[in-house]
C-alpha cells in the first residue's frame, strides 16, 4: 500500500512538473559600451541619466551591464522595479556602506542588526504619527530662522543653497536636540554634504576638507551629548524624536566612537536629499511663475478661510499644513519636483543564487552576491507614460483621482518601496511644505542665476548624484524676498 502512495505521489509530481509553464529564463541583452571594461563607467560617469534612458531605448525594459568585474542586471519597468524593490532576498547593502564611510569607521563596524534598530526608531518617530508632537516646535523654528536670516541680510541678493541650508538644518536640529544643538556646525555640515564623495573614497590627493570638518562636527557632537543628555530626561527642550533616535542608539550598547559615527551619519542622511530637494522646489517655482502664483494663492485661501489669517494656526495643525487634500496644487507640484529631481535608482545585491522573476514573460538567474538595479528614474520620464517628461508642469497630478477612475501613472516613489522603503519620507514632506508655505505667506521673492541660465538642465553625472539619489543644482539661485503685508 504504501509503495503505491509513493509511486502516486512521484505521478502526480512528474504530471505537475511538465504541465507547470517552465519558468522561462530569457537572454538579457547587454548594454555595454563599445569600449571594454572601463566603457560602461565613462559613460556611467560623463551623463549616466541619458546613458540609462538609452540604454532602454535601444535594448527594452532589462538589460545587463558590465561595471567593473561586475555584470549588473538592470530593470526599468514598472512590474520588475518593484519586484526587485519587494524582494526578500535581495538585499539593500549600500546603506550600511554608507553609513561606515560617512561615519569613517572601519567596515564591519556596523551590523545589519544595528542598521534596522535605528531604521525602526525613524519609522516610529518621523512617521506622520510620529511627528505630531515634533510639528510645532519644527514650524515655529522656521519661521524664527526664516525672518532671522531674511533680516540680517536685508537688501542682499540671498544664495538660495545657503539659505535652505541653514533654515532647515537650524529648525530640524532645535526641534529635535533642543536649543542647546551645537548650531555653529551648520557651515561644516553644508561643506561635508558639498563634498560628500571625498568621504566616501578617501583620495591621497584630493584636500582633506570634508575629513576635518566631519571630526569637528563629532567632537561638537559629542561634547553636546555629554554636556546635556539625561537617560531619563532627554535633551531639555528636545521633540521625543531625537531622545528616542539616541535612546535606541544607547540601548545598542556601542562604543563612543561607533555611536558618534552613527549619529553623524543619520545627521548626514537626515539632511543631504532634503535640502537638495527643497533648493529644486523654490528654484522651480521662481522659473515658473504661473506655478508659484498659483501655490501662494492656494496657501493664502486655507489660511485666510480656515485659519482667520493665521499662519501658526495652519502650522500648529499638521495633519491641515500636510495633510493630502489642503493644498492640492502644492502637492502636485511637490509630486513634480521629486519625479524630476530624484533618481530612484535603487541597487540591490543577492543575499543567495535566486531565480527572479521580473514580469510574466522575464526572469533572471542572480547568483549570490551579484547585483541588479531598479531604475525607477527612467520609468518616471517615459514619454508614454507623462506627456512632455521634461517640462515642470506643477499641476500634472491634480487631474488624477483614483477614486474617480482617472489612476495616477505607474509613478516610482522617489523614497523607494518594500522593506528599505524610505522610513523619513513623512518628514522629508512635512519639512519641505513647512519652509515653502511660510515663505509664500511671509515673503514675494523672485530669483535668478548669475549666468542667466533657465533651471532645470537637469543633466547630472553619475558621480554627483550617486549614492544619494537626488540630482545637484548645477547653478546656485540668488533669491530677493520683500515682506509681504497682510490686511489684519
Ligand atoms: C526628500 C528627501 C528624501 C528622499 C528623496 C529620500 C529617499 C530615500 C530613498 C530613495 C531611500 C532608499 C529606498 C530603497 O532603497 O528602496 C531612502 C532610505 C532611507 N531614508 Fe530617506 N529620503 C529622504 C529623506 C529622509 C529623511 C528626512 C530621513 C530621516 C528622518 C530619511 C531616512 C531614511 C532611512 C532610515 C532609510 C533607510 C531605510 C531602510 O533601509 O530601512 N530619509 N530614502
Amino acid at each position: 500500500m504504501e509503495d503505491y502512495h509513493c509511486l502516486a505521489f512521484l505521478v502526480v509530481l512528474l504530471i505537475l512538473r511538465f504541465r507547470l509553464p517552465k519558468k522561462h529564463v530569457y537572454a538579457v541583452p547587454s548594454a555595454d559600451a563599445p569600449i571594454p571594461w572601463i566603457g560602461t563607467i565613462l559613460e556611467l560617469y560623463k551623463d549616466g541619466v541619458t546613458f540609462l534612458r538609452k540604454s532602454r531605448e535601444r535594448y527594452g525594459p532589462v538589460y545587463t551591464l558590465t561595471v567593473g568585474h561586475q555584470r549588473v542586471t538592470v530593470a526599468t519597468h514598472k512590474e520588475g522595479v518593484m519586484r526587485i524593490m519587494k524582494d526578500k532576498s535581495l538585499e539593500n547593502n549600500i546603506n550600511i556602506w554608507l553609513f561606515e564611510s560617512l561615519g569613517g569607521v572601519e567596515s564591519g563596524t556596523i551590523t545589519r542588526q544595528i542598521f534596522r534598530l535605528l531604521s525602526t526608531s525613524v519609522l516610529r518617530s518621523f512617521s506622520a504619527r510620529g511627528i505630531t508632537q515634533l510639528a510645532p516646535l519644527y514650524s515655529d523654528c522656521v519661521i524664527h530662522e526664516t525672518t532671522s536670516f531674511i533680516n540680517a541680510h536685508k537688501g542682499e541678493r540671498i544664495s538660495l543653497i545657503e539659505f535652505v541650508s541653514f533654515t532647515i538644518y537650524r529648525a530640524v536640529s532645535v526641534a529635535l536636540f533642543g536649543p542647546k544643538f551645537p548650531l555653529d556646525t551648520q557651515l561644516d555640515l553644508q561643506c561635508i554634504i558639498y563634498y560628500f564623495p571625498r568621504l566616501l573614497t578617501p583620495r591621497m590627493f584630493l584636500p582633506r576638507t570634508p575629513v576635518e570638518a566631519r571630526a569637528r562636527v563629532i567632537s561638537a557632537l559629542d561634547s553636546f551629548i555629554k554636556e546635556n543628555w539625561n537617560q531619563k530626561n532627554g535633551f531639555p527642550g528636545a521633540a521625543d524624536a531625537g531622545n528616542d533616535l539616541l535612546r535606541t542608539l544607547r540601548s545598542a550598547h556601542l562604543t563612543s566612537q561607533t555611536e558618534l559615527a552613527i549619529l553623524f551619519a543619520f545627521i548626514i542622511g537626515l539632511h543631504i536629499n532634503t535640502l537638495r530637494v527643497t533648493c529644486w522646489f523654490f528654484a522651480l517655482l521662481i522659473h515658473h511663475p504661473t506655478a508659484l502664483i498659483a501655490v501662494r494663492d492656494e496657501v493664502d485661501r486655507l489660511i485666510d478661510e480656515e485659519h482667520s489669517g493665521s499662519l501658526n494656526s495652519l502650522l500648529s495643525s499638521p495633519s491641515k499644513a500636510v495633510g493630502k487634500n489642503s493644498l492640492p496644487f502644492l502637492d502636485s507640484a511637490l509630486n513634480e519636483v521629486l519625479r524630476l529631481c530624484v533618481l530612484p535608482v535603487l541597487v540591490r545585491q543577492a543575499s543567495s543564487d535566486i531565480h527572479l522573476a521580473l514580469d510574466g514573460d522575464r526572469s533572471v538567474v542572480l547568483k549570490e552576491g551579484q547585483y541588479i538595479v531598479a531604475d525607477g528614474h527612467v520609468l518616471n520620464m517615459a514619454e508614454d507614460v507623462f506627456e512632455d517628461p521634461e517640462r515642470f508642469k506643477f499641476d500634472r497630478f491634480t487631474k488624477y483621482d483614483d477614486r474617480q477612475g482617472i489612476p495616477t501613472p505607474p509613478l516610482v516613489s522617489a523614497f523607494g518601496s518594500g522593506p528599505n522603503i524610505c522610513k523619513g519620507q513623512d518628514f522629508a514632506i512635512y519639512e519641505m511644505k513647512v519652509l515653502v508655505i511660510v515663505c509664500l505667506r511671509m515673503y514675494d521673492f523672485t530669483g535668478e542665476t548669475l549666468t542667466g541660465n533657465k533651471l532645470p538642465s537637469c543633466c547630472p553625472k553619475a558621480s554627483t548624484t550617486l549614492p544619494t539619489p537626488v540630482k545637484y543644482l548645477e547653478e546656485d539661485v540668488y533669491l530677493r524676498f520683500n515682506e509681504r503685508i497682510h490686511p489684519t
